[in-house]
């Protein structure tokens, strides 16, 4: 990892910290059920890749990293959640924008204002909410009747080749308000 935010002349400025194959098996997850709540302790792997920038309306530049995770349980190693999208950086606003999309008909848009006045860690913070016309959450009409996202709040720290996620998603299932709360620390790997 280098200090460096600049690759192939396009200037990532946080989001350069995210760049590489991240690993980590001391995840855990908390998810709702009919009774109550699941604790799956899981393994995954994050792959985030510099993909260049966009500009939107010719005023408008966005450098952009595209990412994959996947996610396994330590109980019979079979994966259990797997999620795409993006992370973008807006260097003129000092906005983050988090785009995702889970294969249970849920994506998200989430933003927030990074702190660049401290960096160790570099911190990435991104909140969405049902509703919001800036950072929102569409979701297919049987999620929104049965199993209704309606917050997400994700937080990224990366200090070297260590990052520690904290992720929170709002729902409303089995006719009640659940967190449902995922955790992991994953080291970089290349
Ligand atoms: C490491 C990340 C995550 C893991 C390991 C995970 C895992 C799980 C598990 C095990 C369930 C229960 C499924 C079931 O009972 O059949 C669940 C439910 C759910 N998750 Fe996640 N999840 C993660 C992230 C997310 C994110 C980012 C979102 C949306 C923004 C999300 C949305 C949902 C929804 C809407 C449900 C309710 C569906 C249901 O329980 O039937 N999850 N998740």
């Amino acid at each position: 990892m280098t200090n460096n935010t600049i690759i192939e002349g396009v200037d990532y400025g946080p989001l350069a910290a995210l760049i590489g194959t991240w690993e980590g098996n001391k995840g855990m997850d908390r998810s709702p059920e009919p009774d109550g709540e699941e604790k799956n302790p899981y393994f995954e792997t994050i792959l985030f890749e510099a993909i260049g920038d966009v500009t939107n309306a010719e005023s408008q530049t966005l450098a952009a990293v595209r990412y994959h995770q996947v996610v396994s349980r330590q109980s019979d190693q079979k994966v259990f959640h797997n999620e795409t999208g993006y992370w973008m950086w807006d260097s003129n606003t000092n906005t983050l924008m988090h785009s995702l999309t889970i294969p249970r008909g849920v994506c998200v848009l989430a933003g927030g204002i990074y702190n660049a006045s401290n960096t160790s860690p570099i911190t990435l913070e991104v909140k969405a909410k049902l509703g919001d016309e800036n950072w929102g959450i569409i979701q297919s009409p049987f999620m929104l009747k049965n199993a209704r996202t309606v917050s997400f709040e994700h937080k990224i720290s990366i200090e070297g080749d260590t990052l520690t996620y904290s992720e929170s998603v709002g729902l409303e299932i089995y006719g009640k308000d659940f967190d449902h709360t995922d955790t992991n620390t994953l080291n970089r790997s290349n």
